[in-house]
């Protein structure tokens, strides 16, 4: 099935009796919708691809199962680790020309394609945040229920970690973070809470802090959404997103397509906005006729979200939101003179 005839549902359920949801997963990580991704993503079978958030290899063995024997995957990741697995896992497809890793951070997407040689592709795909393996792993930092050093970087040859934030961070600054990527309106007591306690070393330091902050009875959903909020701000997450989406415009040749999984509303708003209108506001732009003026085309109109058997199998999978557009000709529609 291509991807212009697959039935346009909201749900994942119709990706077909053969469809295993777990067909692409290993210890290292389970992929979400692999079967409506590369249904949905592939419009050239024999065309190149990115996988602009490689991980364990997961989507990316997906696509090239799904590919031409001639057609090429690019795998992109910040970290060396996810790296170094996938190119094990996907041996085969380096040595017979058909996959390619490139370490980075999908935020220089345009450049990094310069560096490997690449103009346009026929489609990109972004699964966001962390990996399962990255959050179990208790020396990066990513979950409270292991006890490692404060550092919940991607990348870690460099950067901003969350040790740097929580022991140097002005209170506001660090509440700001944790409300506006966490979510979390408990957010001055528990960055009070978290300067007080001064200095801390472990993610079991600032879960203390944070539990003593909030009534026990929200201590888990606090500490999920303080470490989510200050992993997105040690990583930039919203800012390379809304980088790589802008670029996306340029890399995508036309009728190609983008596809992208968001895991909480921060993520899926700016993608929602920016492949239906082309810009974050949300603000439609029209020609002089009422036309919509913008780079992408959302298809279906609405995201794509897990079957039950799905989130059965991979817990991981029940905030997962899929979207997928396709690249507007440039030419369409007439740009309104500016007064
Ligand atoms: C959810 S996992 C992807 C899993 C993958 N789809 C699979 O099937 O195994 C996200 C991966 O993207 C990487 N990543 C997240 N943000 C990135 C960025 N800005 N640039 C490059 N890699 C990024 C993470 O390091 C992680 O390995």
């Amino acid at each position: 099935m291509t991807a212009s005839d697959a039935p346009a549902s909201s749900s994942g359920s119709d990706a077909g009796p053969d469809a295993d949801p777990l067909r692409y997963a290993t210890e290292y990580h389970a992929p979400v919708l692999s079967h409506e991704v590369t249904d949905r993503l592939i419009t050239d079978a024999a065309g190149c691809y990115v996988d602009g958030t490689l991980g364990g290899g997961g989507h990316a063995k997906a696509m090239l199962d799904a590919l031409a024997p001639k057609a090429e995957v690019i795998g992109i990741d910040q970290d060396a680790d996810a790296l170094a697995v996938a190119c094990d896992r996907l041996k085969e497809e380096i040595d017979a020309g058909r996959f390619r890793a490139l370490q980075g951070n999908f935020g220089r997407l345009r450049s990094l394609l310069d560096d490997a040689g690449i103009d346009t592709v026929d489609g990109l795909l972004l699964d966001l945040g962390v990996s399962s393996h990255q959050i179990d792993e208790p020396e990066r930092g990513f979950s409270f229920q292991r006890e490692g050093p404060l550092d919940m970087r991607m990348d870690p040859r460099g950067g901003l970690t969350a040790h740097q934030i929580v022991n140097h961070w002005d209170q506001r600054d660090i509440a700001d973070a944790i409300f506006h990527y966490g979510d979390e309106r408990r957010s001055r007591p528990i960055a009070r809470a978290i300067v007080d306690a001064r200095p801390l070393e472990t993610t079991h330091d600032l879960a203390d802090a944070v539990r003593s902050a909030v009534p026990e009875r929200d201590e888990v959903k606090s500490l999920a959404r303080v470490f989510q909020g200050l992993r997105i701000a040690v990583n930039a997450e919203l800012d390379v997103l809304e980088d790589v989406l802008e670029q996306s415009v340029d890399v995508i040749r036309e009728g190609g397509r983008i596809a992208v999984i968001s895991y909480h509303s921060l993520e899926d708003r700016r993608v929602k906005r920016f492949l239906r209108y082309g810009n974050f506001e949300g603000k439609p732009i029209r020609d002089i006729y009422g036309t919509l003026i913008a780079p992408f085309e959302e298809t279906p109109r609405s995201a794509i979200e897990a079957g039950e058997a799905e989130v059965e199998s991979n817990p991981r999978a029940r905030s997962a939101r899929l979207r997928v557009a396709e690249r507007t000709p440039d030419d369409a529609g007439t740009p309104v003179p500016t007064r």
